[in-house]
């Protein structure tokens, strides 16, 4: 058996239980000083405080009197893309809005000529830097969208990069098929047409065991309200749960319908009414919210408080993509959940590990520090969590434990004289 006992932790801090946390629970975290988490064969065997029994072979990690928390869970991603879009950053400084970038060909649609362009083997290599980037940060699990195909090749060799990648890297992939991302250009004529291929040929080849959830993003002059219920629906005959991008630039309903389907979550939110908050406590929806988007795209920031105050359960992911926000630094958007949302870390900490596991159906896999869980956890180069929220746009994870096994951050920079630099901390 693999034992790997981590001693010494200063402060061990975790919500609690498998399914998602709502209202005052979402900030019920627990403080275990003095800490050790003992691991075996990659799963959280037990915890607890003062000295550990050392099992006799086990790996040992000194967290020096450090924080630990749960490994972070990323539940929005469109992480397989070719290309990137640093054209559209003058495009923004001259005040073309998001949308209009899309109606004349650029945005989404570019990303889908890139992608459309680009073996499945280029797009893993891509993708993987991507992930190696995110576990370096604290990211032991995210989801990844499709999205940038629109047909159906496209969208499989997506899938299949998804597939490909969770079966060779650390990080735990969940995959989501985004066929209804944009209307392809050629069937702009015929929007039904492109529906009935996404309901009829689309997502049954995605749900023979490529994707797990079906996303649509639900837009004026994406999809409609009504249209995407069409699209969810056909997800789900096909035994694809849904998700939505809702409520982003317009609300146009898609909070309500995510409500009304009882959605595992929808997502961004940034303009949700508040009928669309109290469709989602109604529904059991997890509001999954990307602050690092809004800040990117200069836009209002989520109601989070009234989500909260509503029993809705908040997760907190970046959006990574080339367009609205080519940021995979879920450090980031935990520290504007506080700054923007003015969520508490507590709050924050939930949102970014167990409440995010729930939103892509991982919550009895991981996302707190509990026996029975996955080895996912975060050593913080921080004394407490307020910390880490504090601090804004470093990297603090000093060694993300994944399945059991230490992934280190080695801070330390050579100089041209070939001396190196102390860590920061
Ligand atoms: O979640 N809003 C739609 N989809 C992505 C952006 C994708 C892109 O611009 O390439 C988002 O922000
Ligand atoms: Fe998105």
């Amino acid at each position: 058996m693999d034992t790997l006992l981590i001693k010494n932790i200063g402060l061990l801090a975790t919500p609690a239980g498998r399914t998602a946390r709502r209202g005052a629970d979402q900030g019920d975290v627990r403080f275990l000083r003095n800490a050790w988490v003992r691991m075996e064969d990659g799963v959280i065997a037990a915890v607890g405080t003062g000295t550990p029994e050392r099992p006799a072979g086990a790996e040992e990690l000194d967290a020096e009197g450090r924080l630990v928390t749960p490994g972070l869970v990323d539940a929005h991603t469109h992480l397989i893309f070719g290309g990137w879009r640093q054209n559209e950053l003058a495009m923004k400084l001259r005040g073309v809005p998001y949308l209009d970038i899309l109606a004349q060909g650029g945005g989404i649609l570019s990303t889908v000529r890139a992608t459309r362009s680009a073996g499945q083997g280029e797009l893993e290599d891509k993708a993987r830097l991507a992930l190696d980037e995110m576990l370096s940060f604290g990211t032991t699990t995210c989801e990844a969208k499709s999205g940038y195909g629109l047909d159906l090749d496209t969208e499989l060799k997506q899938l299949r990069a998804i597939r490909a990648l969770n079966e060779s890297h650390p990080v735990d992939l969940v995959p989501t098929f985004l066929g209804a991302h944009a209307l392809p250009e050629d069937y702009k004529a015929d929007r039904t047409a492109y529906i009935r291929l996404l309901c009829e040929e689309m997502i049954p080849a995605a749900a023979e065991g490529l994707a797990e959830f079906c996303d649509v993003f639900c837009e004026t002059g994406v999809f409609t309200a009504e249209e995407s219920r069409t699209i969810l629906e056909a997800g789900r005959r096909c035994g694809l749960a849904a998700k939505i991008h809702a409520d982003e630039i317009d609300a146009i309903g898609g909070s309500r319908l995510a409500g009304e389907l009882g959605a595992v979550s929808a997502e961004h939110l940034i303009v949700c009414p508040p009928e669309g908050i109290e469709a989602m406590a109604r529904g059991g929806t997890v509001a999954c919210l990307l602050p690092c988007t809004s800040f990117y795209l200069g836009a209002a920031f989520a109601p989070a408080r009234d989500m909260i105050a509503a029993g809705v359960p908040v997760a907190l992911a970046t959006d990574f993509n080339p367009g609205s926000c080519p940021c995979l630094n879920m450090q980031l958007a935990m520290s504007l959940g506080c700054l923007k949302y003015r969520m508490t870390p507590e709050e924050v900490l939930t949102a970014a590990t167990l409440n995010g596991a729930a939103a892509i159906g991982r919550a009895d896999r991981t996302g707190s520090v509990e026996p029975g869980k996955a080895g996912d956890l975060v050593v913080w180069n921080a004394p407490d969590l307020e910390y880490v929220c504090y601090r804004l746009g470093s990297n603090l994870a000093g060694a993300v434990v994944k399945g059991g096994k230490i992934y280190r951050n080695e801070q330390g920079l050579v100089g041209p004289g070939g001396e190196r630099h102390g860590k920061a901390h």
